[in-house]
């Protein structure tokens, strides 16, 4: 794994998923929504290129890429791990709020990946992370569980279309981890929640893992969504 894009490398699964990287000698690109938090979460050397983006800039996402291979001088490896929670019944949830569970959870990461498909070559891999709210979406969830089935898939369709030419999309649909996520849902509150796994053996097990091996299909983690309730 040479060279690699992180995105949203200020938050736990980026930032670990791009110091691990680094540790195994990958030249790492990060991109986040804030430069100071950028700087400071990372915890990277400052040779690392780094780049400012917001979800609702499209636009902006779909350029990510290209950046990573004008900065790093080649791309191998994409990880988008940019999200944001949602918690409340269907008819509390505004339609700002929505929107944005949509956009962030959703928009930003396709627009990220369709950026990255023409300049990722025959052996390159994109590792987006969903959610195992995927496959079980429990009730109080319904739009952060829309946008990541949408997001999975997409990401399904994308990974059949570019079998052919060699690049592969994992879909990492992680459990409920440790590090506050739900805490800092955009709306709502989270319900009462049992201890999460750890992110740092979720993130090499899900996510950097299948990005250097081969499986195309999307990668489960231990069953339980957020760990919330099924009924
Ligand atoms: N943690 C869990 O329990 C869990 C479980 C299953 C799936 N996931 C998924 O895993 C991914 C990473 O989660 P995490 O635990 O690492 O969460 P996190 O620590 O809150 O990180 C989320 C990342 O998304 C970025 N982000 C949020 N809104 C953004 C916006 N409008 N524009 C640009 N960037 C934005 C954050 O940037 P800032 O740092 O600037 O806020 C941060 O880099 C998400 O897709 C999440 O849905 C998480």
């Amino acid at each position: 794994m040479n060279a690699v894009l992180v995105v949203g490398a200020t938050g736990t699964v980026g930032g670990l998923a791009a110091r691990a990287l680094h540790r195994q000698g990958a030249s790492v690109a990060l991109a986040g929504r804030n430069a100071e938090r950028l700087a400071d979460r990372s915890r990277l050397p400052g040779d690392c290129p780094r780049r400012v983006f917001d979800a609702y800039d499209l636009d902006g996402c779909a350029a990510l890429a290209p950046w990573a291979v004008r900065s790093l001088g080649r791309l191998d490896r994409v990880v988008v791990a940019v999200g944001v929670a949602g918690f409340g019944r269907a008819e509390s949830v505004d339609e700002a709020a929505a929107e944005h569970l949509m956009t962030v959870n959703a928009l930003a990461p396709m627009a990220v990946v369709r950026g990255a498909l023409p300049v990722l070559e025959a052996g390159g891999a994109i590792g987006v992370v969903t959610g195992s709210v995927v496959d079980a979406p429990p009730q109080g969830m319904a739009d952060y569980a829309a946008a990541k089935t949408a997001l999975a898939t997409w990401l399904g369709v994308v990974g059949r279309e570019q079998r052919a030419r060699g690049v592969r999309i994992v879909d990492v649909r992680l459990p409920h981890l440790e590090g506050g996520f739900t805490a800092r849902a955009v709306t709502g509150e989270p319900p009462r929640l049992p201890p999460g796994a750890d992110p740092a053996a979720e993130v090499e097990r899900h996510l950097l893992a299948p990005l250097t091996d081969a499986p195309g299909r999307p990668h489960r983690a231990s069953p339980g969504l957020l760990g919330a309730p099924q009924a």
